[in-house]
C-alpha cells in the first residue's frame, strides 16, 4: 500500500523547530499551548515516512491509560491515517515496520535500558522525571540521529529536566516556551478555563497558564507585607543604612530606609554587580545621607568595613548571631506594612521572590530561608540589626 500523497497539517510557527533534526527537542510552557498535539502529528508523520521506533515515557505510566496512546490514536484517526497504523491494546505499528513503545521510566529503568534501536523518544510531563530516570534515559537513546523530545509545563526551578535544559541549554538543543497564545487551535472551553482561573486563582495563574515556575504563595515570605508606591520622605526622618557586599556576580548593596506609624520605609536604594574596592566611595556616595549617617554593612568582609572607614564613610559591621536571619524576617514582617519606592526595584524584586526553601518532590514548603533573592534584604536586616535584636533580648 502506497503511503497519502498529502497529509494537511498546519504547523503553529513555535513548533517549526520540531520538524528539523536535533538531538534534544524541548517544549516547555502552560497549558493548553498545543504541546501534545504538535508532537503527536510528528512522531505520526515521522513513523509513516521512516522506520522509526518511538519510546513514548513519562516517570510513573500505570496504565496505558496514562500514556500519550489515546492522543496518538486519535491523531491517527484525524489525519486519515487509520489504513497504515495497527492498533493494540499496548502498542502502535505501522505497515512499514514503524512502532511506538509506551512504558513508564521509574518502574522500567532496567528494560528500558536495554532497549535497543530507539529513534525517537517522547518525554512527556518531563517536569516530573527523576535526576536517576533522565541521567539512565539519555545514554540509552544513542542510535545515530536519534532524538528526545520533552514536553512539560514547568514547575519547580531545581525539576532535573528545568535544569538540563532550559538553565543549562546544551548546543544540540532546541528549546522553546510556548503558551496558550501561542496555539491557533487554542478551544474555546479553554479560554473559559483560563480567564476563570486568572480572576479566581492570580497565584496559580502565572504557572499554570502563563508557564512560569510554580511559586506557592507560602514559600513567598513577605508576601501581603509590603506595597510598591511613591511617597515622600519627611524632611527630619530617622534614616538607617545597610550595606551588603557582592561576591562573584552577586551585587553589592545600600539600602536606606525609616520608621513611621508603624510602617517600614524604603527609601533608596543602590544596587550593582562588581563593584571595585575603589569605587565603592562613589558607589555610596549616590545615596546623599550616606556620609552623615551611620552604615551597618555585613561583616563578612571586615577589610571592605576598614577601607570605607579609612575614605571616611561611619560604618560598622552589622552583628549576625543564630537566628539573626530568622529573628530579621519576623521583626520585617512585624510592621504594619512594608512601604517600598518604585525606584528601589532590586528591592522590589526581592520582596516579590525571597521564599522559604519548598520539598523538590512534594513541594511542601519546609522552614529554611532559601539563599537566594536576598541582597538588599540583608542589606536591610544589617540597617536594623540593633532594633532586630533588642526585640530579642527583650522576649
Ligand atoms: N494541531 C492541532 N489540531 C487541532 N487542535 C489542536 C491542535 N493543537 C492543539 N489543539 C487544541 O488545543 C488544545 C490544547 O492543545 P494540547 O493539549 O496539545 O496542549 P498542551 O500544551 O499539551 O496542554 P497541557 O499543558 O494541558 O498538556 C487541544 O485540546 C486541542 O483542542
Ligand atoms: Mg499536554
Amino acid at each position: 500500500m502506497k503511503p497519502k500523497r498529502h497529509i494537511d497539517i498546519e504547523v503553529p510557527e513555535k513548533f517549526k523547530s520540531l520538524w528539523k533534526p536535533c538531538r534534544y527537542k524541548v517544549f516547555y510552557g502552560g497549558r493548553g499551548s498545543g504541546k501534545t498535539h504538535a508532537i503527536a502529528e510528528y512522531l505520526i508523520v515521522s513513523a509513516l515516512l521512516n522506520t522509526e521506533r518511538v519510546l513514548c515515557t513519562r516517570e510513573i505510566q500505570k496504565s496505558i491509560k496514562e500514556s500519550v496512546y489515546k492522543v496518538l490514536e486519535s491523531k491517527i484517526s484525524k489525519l486519515g491515517l487509520d489504513k497504515y497504523f495497527f492498533k493494540t491494546e499496548t502498542s502502535i505499528t505501522c505497515i512499514n515496520g514503524s512502532e511506538f513503545i509506551f512504558a513508564g521510566l521509574r518502574s522500567n529503568v532496567d528494560s528500558i535500558k536495554s532497549m535497543e534501536g530507539i529513534t525517537k523518544c517522547w518525554v512527556e510531563e518531563a517536569q516530573s522525571i527523576s535526576r536517576n530516570s533522565l541521567d539512565v534515559l539519555i545514554p540509552t537513546i544513542r542510535k545515530p540521529g536519534s532524538e528526545l523530545i520533552f514536553s512539560f509545563n514547568p514547575c519547580n526551578e531545581r525539576d532535573a529536566v528545568y535544569q538540563d535544559f532550559v538553565v543549562n541549554t546544551p548546543e544540540n538543543a532546541v528549546v522553546v516556551k510556548v503558551n496558550y497564545s501561542d496555539n491557533p487551535f487554542f478551544p474555546d472551553v479553554l479560554e473559559q478555563e483560563r480567564l476563570d482561573c486568572e480572576r479566581k486563582k492570580p497565584d496559580d495563574y502565572n504557572w499554570i497558564w502563563e508557564g512560569n515556575l510554580r511559586k506557592i504563595s507560602n514559600a513567598q515570605i513577605f508576601k501581603n507585607i509590603y506595597k510598591v508606591r511613591e511617597f515622600k520622605t519627611p524632611d527630619k526622618a530617622r534614616f538607617y543604612h545597610g550595606a551588603d557586599w557582592g561576591f562573584a556576580d552577586d551585587p553589592t548593596v545600600l539600602i536606606r530606609c525609616f520608621i513611621k506609624d508603624g510602617c517600614l520605609y524604603i527609601d533608596r536604594e543602590v544596587c550593582e554587580q562588581h563593584v571595585e574596592l575603589g569605587d565603592l566611595p562613589k558607589f555610596f556616595n549616590t545615596i546623599e545621607t550616606a556620609r552623615q549617617w551611620r552604615i551597618y554593612g555585613d561583616s563578612a568582609r571586615p577589610d571592605i568595613i576598614r577601607e570605607l572607614q579609612k575614605k571616611r564613610f561611619n560604618i560598622r559591621p552589622a552583628q549576625k548571631w543564630q537566628g539573626s536571619i530568622e529573628q530579621g524576617i519576623a521583626y520585617i514582617r512585624n510592621f504594619e506594612k512594608v512601604i517600598i519606592h518604585p525606584s528601589c526595584e532590586n528591592t522590589v524584586n526581592e520582596f516579590k521572590t525571597y521564599s522559604y526553601e519548598q520539598d523538590r518532590h512534594t513541594n511542601e514548603v519546609l522552614p529554611y530561608v532559601e539563599d537566594k533573592h536576598n541582597h538588599s534584604i540583608d542589606a536591610l536586616r544589617y540597617a536594623l540589626w540593633k532594633l532586630i535584636k533588642r526585640t530579642q533580648d527583650q522576649k
